[in-house]
């Protein structure tokens, strides 16, 4: 299965989500080839430490000069997990090199699982990424303007012919959910009208993770570590 981590608004938590997920998939055994769809940032890079030892990134599979088994790099700590990095600039990039990248994956059984990191925006990165996805899951933050545009990303991705959704929402705090007046887990599904499949609280150790490139799952005591496998948990009873 191919999944692509969207956001109408950025900076939701997509790259998070991605990291997150990935780590608890390969907890449970499942292999993980992560896409970098972002090239803007290196954030992915950074969070998955991977940033040093890359030497190829997509822009090299796309122009054919290594397969994609040659330039994803392993995690440092979870070998099950492969990570392809993107490349600074948008114009070393194909089209379908995504989509591409993900047939080649498939065809040569690299992972069970392909997660593509999406970028911030609706244009052609998104576009790109979308066209390697089958199900797209899209991330908000528990505000109203977050909730609302997550509903032009799943728009958007429908139009692109990714019918399957999920939305979860991310940096749900304590004092949030569940009270009158502030938007809670209810609201937020009436919001953005799409199939809730779980919320992440809010949790300064993912700060850390992403900044250190330090894994949540071994951050003792991590709420967030505990949702990302809670979902995951759902995303495999529900067939990957
Ligand atoms: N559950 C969370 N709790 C606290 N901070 C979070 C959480 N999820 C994401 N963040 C922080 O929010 C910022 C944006 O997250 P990121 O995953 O990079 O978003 P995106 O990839 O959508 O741009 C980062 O600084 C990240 O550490
Ligand atoms: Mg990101």
């Amino acid at each position: 299965m191919v999944y692509i981590i969207a956001s109408g608004k950025g900076g939701t938590g997509k790259t998070a989500l991605a990291c997150g997920l990935s780590f608890a998939f390969a907890e449970r055994g499942i292999r993980v080839l992560m896409i970098d769809g972002d090239t803007a940032t290196r954030s992915l890079s950074t969070a998955m430490n991977v940033y040093e030892s890359a030497v190829f990134d997509l822009s090299d599979v796309a122009f054919g000069t290594v397969s994609v088994a040659e330039a994803a790099i392993s995690h440092p700590d979870y070998g099950n997990i492969l990570v392809l990095t993107s490349p600074m600039e948008e114009s070393s990039l194909t089209e379908t090199c995504v989509a591409d990248a993900v047939k080649q994956a498939k065809s040569d059984n690299l992972a069970d699982v392909i997660i593509i990191d999406g970028p911030a925006g609706l244009g052609s990165g998104f576009r790109r990424c979308a066209m390697g996805a089958d199900k797209g899951i899209i991330v908000a933050t528990s505000d109203a303007i977050s909730l609302r545009s997550a509903d032009l990303a799943a728009a958007e991705l429908e139009r692109l012919g990714v019918n399957d959704l999920r939305m979860v929402v991310n940096r749900v705090s304590k004092k949030i959910t569940g009270r009158g007046g502030m938007p809670n887990i209810d609201d937020a599904i009436d919001l953005a009208a799409l199939p809730l499949i779980g919320y992440i609280p809010e949790d300064r150790k993912v700060i850390t993770s992403l900044a250190l490139g330090i894994p949540i799952t071994k951050q003792r005591g991590s709420r967030a570590a505990a949702s990302y496998r809670e979902i995951a948990g759902k995303l495999e009873r529900s067939d990957l």
